[in-house]
């Protein structure tokens, strides 16, 4: 059975084949590659991309005489810029994907990926490599501040909104990386180990809805192997499950250096992107000449090389690429106000003991340590980064071994949490400190009455973590502070979960992720209280590695290019999951934030049937506006434990405000993929459900009785 949400046979269709129809085999072939613009790193120009083209990581001719755009294509996970492409070209540099996570709100995420699509066509960019929504599977992997959350349905409604938005401006979007790409580790020999049930479960199902709902012109797959094929060549994810069971009709792309033969076009793969990359990683171009000798001797057929291009002029004429009128003006300050909204929403409060908010009008001494606060925020490094406007507070380039390894920088957006945390607390004297030597941190915290120290880890596509620590020492220096002056609060900027040895020794804990061009700002309201803190953990904070599925990460610190394979063993019990399986206890679970209101939750209301609805109303009780998160969680079945985010909402409410409120579960959350039928099975009986302010603080229990089916693909 096909997704009913996607259509076929749409006008975009019949386009694509009308003018595919009248195509010779020369264009045919020239629309299923994309060759990579010049860079720092890739210094050749290609000449197959005209000599006045701006530059960026991919390029596809387009066919004028059937009026036929050129793709040109820019990353778009965090912003549009890429250092390196385009010299002197800055745009909107977002907070890390896993601050829109923690906002738990699908406006913001649209309103962001409307952003990137303005910033895209005012640069000329029709198609957007973002959507990035692998489920953050283990805490040490160096992309997950690319990706939304360790849920898949919070992955889904999240990206979703971020597609849709980016494609309501004119713009395709991707969504990425399809599948399993988990972890960066030797990232091109990696093979995802999986039970397949267990996939549909889990990531799969996490595409599956995104795309049910946002319906994105292209997907990208990703650079490992899943239980042993790679994912560009993977019949059975690209033919068998999306565009077959689930009747996916935009184009395939592969990640760049990621289409590993030819025959990845009869498994289900539309484009080789980056083609200059794949001679690099494997010796050739695959969907150029080799392509074109195997469609002359009929190996590849006719009727798949329409296909891949029908495909690709789908997606221009459904999202309208090729329609293009005057480009609007783009509004710079509203784009920077997306990303100071999303870092307001965004910033989870872990610990406050009472020392926040410190008020404005305190005349307090405050020390502000490390992290290079004086001069911006972190943020992460790979193809996301961005240039922000005016330009890297500082850049370090960090090196390493690797095709990443010359990207891998530290780079610092110039918004300087010091500055801002001095215009904010105009009474207060606050003195700063690099924090590279815990006696003079130590000494500058004994003379203050409150201290703010900051804690940096630079995350990089390429690269996975070696364990939960910070670098650099700093969990020494935190100590020595917390040592001379227990009123001190830590705020983390990063990517993935921390170690915190130094919790109990510390006032405040402030996760800030990579909190974006705004950040600094974001940061110095929330510790004011000019704003309330609202952000929840988009992911599990473990205690220690040994509690979750993989206490040794196999490959880690094997030389590029070893082949490494990991078992993803937790199957769908990603994240929260496997705490709710184990019994295991996180540092912080997901869902979980703090805020300077208080909500209460009365009269739920809950039935069953076909699925599980929750009606409750959320009051403000305290004193200020606040943002809340009422989460809707299955927690068993009949006797069995069974523990998945069904709903969740984002209310925000002013003291003594209601909202009534109404989650309802997508009834593939309450099932199991049944791969003998080839679709989901929900058994007969009692579902227990709880309203959540995280994991592990829930209440309104309650029990409905669901009705049993097998449905859909
Ligand atoms: C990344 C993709 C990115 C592509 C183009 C790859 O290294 O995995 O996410 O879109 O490069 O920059």
């Amino acid at each position: 059975m096909r997704s009913p949400t996607v259509p076929v046979d749409s006008g975009a269709d019949k386009q694509a084949r009308a003018i595919e129809s009248q195509m010779t085999n020369a264009e045919r072939l020239s629309l299923v590659v994309s060759v990579i613009g010049v860079t720092t790193e890739m210094p050749t120009h290609d000449k197959r991309i005209p000599p006045d083209m701006a530059m960026s990581v991919g390029y596809v001719p387009g066919v004028p005489r059937l009026g036929v755009p050129a793709l040109r294509m820019s990353d778009a996970s965090l912003g549009i810029t890429n250092p390196g492409y385009r010299p002197g070209d800055t745009a909107t540099a977002l907070p890390a994907a896993l601050a829109t996570g923690a906002s738990f709100n699908p406006v913001l995420a649209r309103e962001a990926g409307r952003m990137l699509g303005r910033e895209a066509r005012e640069r000329g960019f029709n198609v957007l490599l973002g959507g990035g929504m692998n489920l953050v599977r283990d805490p040490r992997n160096g992309r997950n501040f690319e990706y939304l959350s360790e849920d898949p349905w919070h992955s889904a409604v999240l990206a979703a909104e971020a597609v849709a938005g980016t494609q309501a401006e004119g713009v395709i979007s991707t969504v990425k990386h399809f599948s399993l790409n988990c972890n960066e580790t030797n990232r091109h020999w990696l093979d995802a180990v999986i039970d397949p049930d267990a996939h549909r479960e889990s990531d799969l199902l996490a595409f599956q809805i995104a795309i049910e709902r946002a319906q994105p012109g292209a997907v990208m797959s990703g650079y490992n192997k899943i239980n042993g094929v790679y994912a560009g060549d993977n019949q059975l994810l690209l033919n068998d499950i999306l565009k077959d069971a689930w009747g996916y009709a935009g184009w395939v792309m592969s990640d760049w250096g990621g289409t590993t033969g030819w025959e990845c076009a009869l498994h289900g793969l539309d484009q080789e992107s980056g083609a200059q990359i794949d001679t690099m990683m494997w010796g050739q171009e695959w969907f150029t000449h080799t392509l074109q000798t195997a469609y002359q001797e009929g190996r590849l057929p006719r009727e798949r090389l329409s296909d891949m291009v029908r495909r690709i002029l789908r997606s221009i004429y459904a999202v309208g690429a090729d329609t293009w009128g005057p480009t609007p003006a783009v509004d710079m300050d509203l784009h920077h106000h997306i990303a100071l909204e999303t870092a307001r929403q965004g910033i989870v409060l872990l610990k406050n003991n009472g020392i926040l908010p410190i008020p404005a009008e305190s005349a307090a001494r405050i020390a502000v340590i490390g992290g290079y606060a004086h001069l911006g925020v972190l943020t992460g490094t790979g193809s996301s980064a961005v240039v922000p406007p005016g330009g890297y507070a500082a850049s370090i380039n960090l090196g390493g071994p690797g095709i990443m390894g010359s990207a891998r920088s530290l780079f610092l957006l110039p918004s300087s949490p010091l500055d801002e945390l001095r215009k904010l607390l105009p009474d207060a004297t606050i003195e700063y400190d690099p924090g590279t030597n815990p006696a003079d941190a130590a000494a500058l915290a004994r003379r203050s009455d409150i201290v703010v120290v900051f804690g940096i880890r630079v995350e990089s596509e390429g690269f996975d973590l070696p364990d939960l620590a910070l670098p650099w020492g700093q969990d020494s220096v935190i100590e020595a502070i917390a040592a001379a002056n227990p009123e001190t609060v830590v705020v983390l900027e990063n990517g993935s979960p921390i170690a915190m040895p130094w919790l109990d020794e510390v006032a405040g804990v402030v996760e800030a992720w990579y909190p974006g061009q705004a950040g600094g700002l974001a940061i110095a309201e929330m510790l004011t209280g000019v704003i309330n803190p609202s952000g929840r953990l988009p992911i599990t904070f473990p205690a220690d590695l040994r509690d979750t599925p993989r206490p040794d990460l196999s490959g880690l610190g094997a030389p590029w290019g070893t082949p490494t394979t990991i078992s993803y063993r937790e199957g769908s019990d990603v994240g929260y999951r496997w705490y709710a399986k184990t019994g295991a206890k996180p540092l912080f679970p997901f869902g979980y934030g703090l805020t300077y209101t208080s909500f209460a939750y009365t009269d739920a209301e809950v039935s069953g049937g076909d699925t599980v609805t929750m009606n409750v109303t959320v009051t403000n009780t305290g004193a200020r506006e606040g943002a809340d998160v009422p989460q809707l969680y299955l927690t068993g079945v009949a006797e069995k434990a069974l523990f998945r985010l069904m709903g969740f909402a984002r209310v925000q409410l002013a003291p003594g405000q209601s909202q009534r409120v109404e989650l309802t579960a997508d009834p593939r959350l309450l099932a199991h993929f049944d791969g003998g039928a080839g679709q989901w099975r929900i058994a007969d009986g009692a579902y227990r459900v709880a309203l959540g302010r995280s994991t592990t603080d829930l209440e309104a229990h309650a029990q409905v009785q669901v009705r049993g089916r097998l449905f859909g693909d």
